[in-house]
């Protein structure tokens, strides 16, 4: 397989720092490793040296923008390479609204705001107690968080959002909260539609193969958490190539790969 990861600002010929001993480790277990200047895709595509073998390419890297993901895509394609996941396909995952769509039974109820509506009174009329506000990608990690209780609290989640990751992406999500046993949860990978577990012996819950089945793209990632009246349910889906590794080795990370030539 081969595998793309940003270059390192420093020093362009290594990979960025974050991604260097994955990047390294994949390298010494025989896939081909390249790196592309990630700082060019919110303009234009990089420009890569031809690729003449293994050419599904798999991008491993910091979250992409919509343009800049699709600026990878054509970088891959004008250096005669195919992206294991399209534009398309990166966004049905990536994006909180497009995934929900086909996992809403599975996972928090959620409603989608755009950045104009009437925020206050639309999560008045859900009359939830507590709402766990997003964007399309992602939470308030700091500041004041993510969890409110009150419907007016919303706009200064938004601010600090804005303040802490300078954007927010599409537009909101408000999902209901729910009683999880936040120490349980786990990530799963799944690859070419098979889902692999961070310990290769455990069992893979159903809720892990329910989403392999109904989720079409090659390569994701299924958050699974434990509600305290025991019920699985999916925390988050994500695209494979921007998830963090969060509780596997590299190791484990890379031989999922051995089996998905
Ligand atoms: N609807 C919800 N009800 C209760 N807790 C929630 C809910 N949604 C998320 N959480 C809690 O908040 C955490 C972060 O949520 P989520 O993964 O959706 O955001 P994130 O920004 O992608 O965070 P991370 O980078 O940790 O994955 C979850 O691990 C979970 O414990
Ligand atoms: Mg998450």
């Amino acid at each position: 397989m081969r595998f793309v990861y940003p270059q390192s600002f420093l020093n362009p010929r290594q990979p960025d720092e974050i991604f260097q001993d994955e990047a390294t480790a994949l390298s010494k277990a025989g896939h081909i490793v390249t790196l592309i200047d990630s700082e060019k895709l919110p303009t234009e595509p990089a420009t890569l040296k031809s690729i003449t073998s293994e050419k599904t390419v798999v991008y491993r890297g910091w979250m992409l923008s919509p343009p800049e993901y699709k600026n990878f895509v054509l970088s891959i394609e004008n250096a005669d390479g195919l992206p294991l996941t399209t534009t398309e396909k990166y966004l049905s995952t990536h994006y909180l609204p497009n995934w929900y769509q086909i996992i809403s039974d599975l996972t928090p109820e959620t409603i989608v705001l755009s950045l104009d509506s009437d925020w206050n009174s639309e999560l008045k009329k859900m009359g939830w107690s507590k709402f766990f506000v997003k964007d399309y990608v992602k939470s308030l990690k700091t500041s004041v968080g993510s969890l409110i209780e009150s419907p007016e609290d919303i706009q200064t989640v938004v601010t600090e959002m804005k303040k802490y990751r300078g954007t927010i992406e599409g537009g909101l999500c408000i999902r209901r909260v729910e009683n999880f046993l936040v120490e349980t949860e786990q990530r799963y990978f799944v690859l070419k539609g098979q889902p692999h577990c961070v310990n290769p012996t455990d069992k893979i819950p159903d809720i892990v193969f329910e989403c392999a089945k109904r989720i079409n793209s090659q390569f994701f990632s299924v958050d699974v958490i434990h509600r305290a009246d025991g019920q699985l349910r999916i925390v988050e889906i994500g695209d494979g190539q921007v998830s963090d590794l969060v509780g596997w080795s590299v190791q484990r990370f890379i031989d999922i790969w051995e089996t998905a030539t």
